[in-house]
């Protein structure tokens, strides 16, 4: 039996990266100005803060003016507020978004009402929810647009598909079942979570598999129909002695469905690198939008 073929999320990233720098160079000197990505750093959390840098990084490389307003964790939500509301106000500024988690005692809903939905390049306001799930252009999640693409560029067909989401989370599971049940998506989606019955025989019917759920290695190789995508995007630092660090990188899906699913998304390499492309890419709508110009792209 034949090995499922391994999305390579961080080289389509990397195309998809560089393709949007010259559209960027073309951009800036249409307007005068490039986009601009604002990122909200509440906080220490370690995690974070490489994830924050890494996005630095790559509005670098494509042309993106790319600012992290860095907070201590006593920051008050007030003050949280007044730094959003400032930023919203800024013209200079196409996308803002606050890095998550953020310290206890910062209500994360409350965050996502703050920002100008305009500017929301997370997709997590209330309006750009109600817009996903309408069929309505808004600005869409990173992660679930990263995952549509990577169906996309290997032709995995979703009309009429079986897909299933595992995880029901604002930021993946909703609007990765929303996305795919899209007209001209056209999948029949389950949204399973956890406290779904029988988790196993309900990814069993899976064409289309997303595992959100936040477990190491929950999507077990009899989980999965022999042939169908897995879309991993669990990430996970497991302890691991004989690594050379120590610690090692895990998704939600066990590494035995290789030999089951028709393709894979690995982790690390697949997912991860694409959610930063499409940060990129709705920072570049947003502009767009923001300043009359035709957006293209997907949300
Ligand atoms: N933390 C981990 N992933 C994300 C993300 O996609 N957006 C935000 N704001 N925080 C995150």
């Amino acid at each position: 039996m034949s090995e499922a073929v391994i999305i390579d999320g961080k080289g389509l990233a990397q195309e998809l990266r560089e393709e949007l720098g010259h559209r960027v160079t073309e951009l800036r000197a249409q307007v005068g100005r490039p986009p601009a990505l604002t990122v909200i750093l509440v906080g220490e959390d370690p995690a974070s803060q490489v994830y924050v840098r890494n996005k630095e990084r790559a509005c670098e490389k494509a042309g993106i003016r790319g600012e992290v307003l860095r907070l201590p964790a006593s920051t008050s939500a007030g003050e949280i507020h007044r730094e959003i509301l400032r930023i919203n106000e800024d013209p200079s500024v196409d996308g803002l978004l606050v890095q998550l988690p953020v310290p206890d005692g910062i209500d994360p809903a409350a965050l996502r009402e703050w920002i100008d939905p305009a500017k929301d390049v997370d997709g997590l306001h209330p309006r750009n929810v109600g817009l996903l799930a309408s069929g309505m252009p808004g600005l869409v999640p990173c992660t679930p647009l990263g995952c549509l693409r990577m169906l996309r560029h290997h032709h995995v067909a979703t009309a009429g598909a079986r897909a299933v989401v595992l995880g029901r989370s604002l930021i993946v599971g909703r609007p990765m079942a929303a996305l795919l049940s899209a007209k001209g998506v056209d999948a029949t989606v389950t949204l399973a979570h956890s406290r779904s019955r029988d988790l196993a025989a309900i990814c069993r019917q899976a064409d289309i598999l997303v595992a959100a759920a936040g477990v190491p290695q929950l999507v077990q190789p009899d989980w999965v129909r022999r042939g169908a995508t897995v879309l991993d995007v669990g990430i996970h630092r497991v302890d691991d002695p004989t690594h050379p660090k120590g610690a090692r990188l895990v998704g939600d899906v066990d590494p035995g469905v290789r030999e089951v699913a028709g393709y894979l998304s690995p982790v690390p390499g697949g997912v991860g690198p694409m959610t930063i492309a499409m940060l990129l890419e709705n920072t570049v709508t947003a502009f767009c939008r923001r300043e009359g110009l035709e957006a293209g792209g997907e949300s």
